[in-house]
């Protein structure tokens, strides 16, 4: 599993830095290829030379290095890597993890990261129970971090509990199990999907904008859970507060006829879900210039042009059709009957039904998965949680299609 894999190992400065050569000498022994980073704490424990001996590779430690950025830039060594491991990982990194600070290479690096993080944190038993670590290590497991371990038992500090950095074998075979089970054997391994998310703006002159409130959250979810079953996803979003899936192509995009665009230059893919709440409407003719006030004057008129349907384009594709077209039907009353109705209207595969009564932006989706077959209606969930089961229903009907 680890044959030909490139992992770049960034290691912090704990006293667990001291498994690191063993760790190091292991994943070789598999056939990976190791390439480090390693922080200035982490210096104290384990020495550049002993990580450059044994990865055989050059140990990268400066962020304003000349020489290292013409090698190879910091954000080259995420884009290299198929998976990043920090180990160990302090309290001190994971929290600058979660507050995205970036104030040297290592975390410069983990910034700029497009693939799958996995931490092995090491640390005192009393700091990996303080709140603030929790809720850092709450923050980063929501952002689709793997963790590994800690460990209990005795501490380096001569305390006893959680905190140990996991062994060496158990780190190896974390990152076996992850290139198993996500990559190659994922039930959608092979397959591409594209994802839309979130709101789209829709500009009014340079300063004001038309929206709506959607979050995101459950378009960003499904990308995420479609790329753990093996996916090739690439995610088409509007403006949202989430942050990126790991492992997921990201386009940005803020209007609908960009959205509609990005979506159009994927070209093919095997499944879409349009998650995005697009605008129906945009500014006729925005202004190019700020729209000013003048007392005694009527407010201005917006005249609104409808906005092209990017669901129904894809459902609709005389060539390169995706296999699969999921919508989602966002109503406020008669949710199963207008959804169906959308369902034919738009001629996408599966409209997946919400009431969006109580508003956008909850964590919990109420939805009824509407398909040529009827309508199934499913609890309350996480929308994690429907991502994950959209997702494996998705990869069953892609596996009986085949
Ligand atoms: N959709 C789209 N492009 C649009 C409008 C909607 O791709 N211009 C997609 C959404 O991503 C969603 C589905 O169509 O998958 C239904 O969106 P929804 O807002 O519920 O319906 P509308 O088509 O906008 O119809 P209405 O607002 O009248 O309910």
């Amino acid at each position: 599993m680890l044959e030909n894999r490139h992992i770049l190992l960034i290691v912090s400065g704990g006293i667990a830095a001291v498994k690191v050569p063993d760790l190091i000498r292991r994943l070789r022994e598999r056939g990976a290829m190791v390439r480090c980073i390693l922080t200035k704490a982490g210096e104290q424990f384990v020495t550049p030379m002993s990580l450059a001996a044994l990865s055989g590779e050059k140990v990268f430690q400066d962020l304003f290095s000349l020489t290292d950025e013409n090698d190879m830039g910091h954000i080259n060594l995420s884009r290299e890597a198929d998976i990043i491991l920090v180990a160990p990982a302090t309290a001190n990194i994971m929290a600058k993890m979660a507050y995205g600070i970036a104030d040297d290479l290592a975390t410069t690096a983990l910034l700029a990261a497009d693939k799958t993080v996995m931490i092995a944190p090491s640390m005192n038993v009393m700091m990996w129970n303080h709140a603030a670590t929790q809720s850092n290590l709450k923050t980063l497991q929501d952002r689709g971090i793997e963790v590994v371990g800690p460990g209990a038992g005795d501490l380096a500090c001569g305390e006893i509990g959680d905190g140990r950095m996991a062994e060496v074998a158990g780190l190896v075979s974390a990152l076996s199990t992850f290139f198993q089970t996500r990559k190659e054997s994922g039930p959608l391994s092979g397959c591409s999907a594209l994802v839309t998310s979130g709101p789209t703006h829709e500009p009014i002159d340079p300063v004001r904008y038309i929206a709506n409130r959607s979050s995101g959250k459950q378009g960003h979810a499904i990308a995420a859970a479609l790329a753990r079953l093996g996916a090739k996803v690439t995610l088409v979003t509007g403006p949202t507060q989430e942050p990126n899936p790991s492992g997921v192509t990201v386009v940005a995009v803020e209007t609908a006829q960009q959205m509609l665009g990005a979506c159009i230059a994927t070209k093919q893919t095997d499944v879409a879900v349009c998650a995005a709440a697009v605008s129906d409407w945009r500014v006729a003719q925005a202004s190019d210039a700020k729209l000013k006030k003048v007392s005694g004057d009527p407010p201005p008129a917006l005249r609104l042009k409808e906005n092209p349907d990017i669901l129904a384009t894809l459902s609709q594709a005389k060539t390169n059709r995706p296999r699969l077209v999921v919508g989602f039907a966002a109503e406020t009353e008669n949710v199963i009957k207008n959804g169906t109705a959308k369902r034919a209207k738009k001629g996408c595969d599966w409209i997946v039904a919400n009431d969006v009564s109580a508003g956008f932006g909850a964590d919990t989706n109420t939805v009824h998965v509407i398909t040529g077959q009827g309508s199934d209606s499913w609890p309350t969930l996480s929308k994690k949680a429907v991502a994950e089961l959209l997702a494996l229903q998705i990869a069953r009907h892609i596996k009986q299609t085949l």
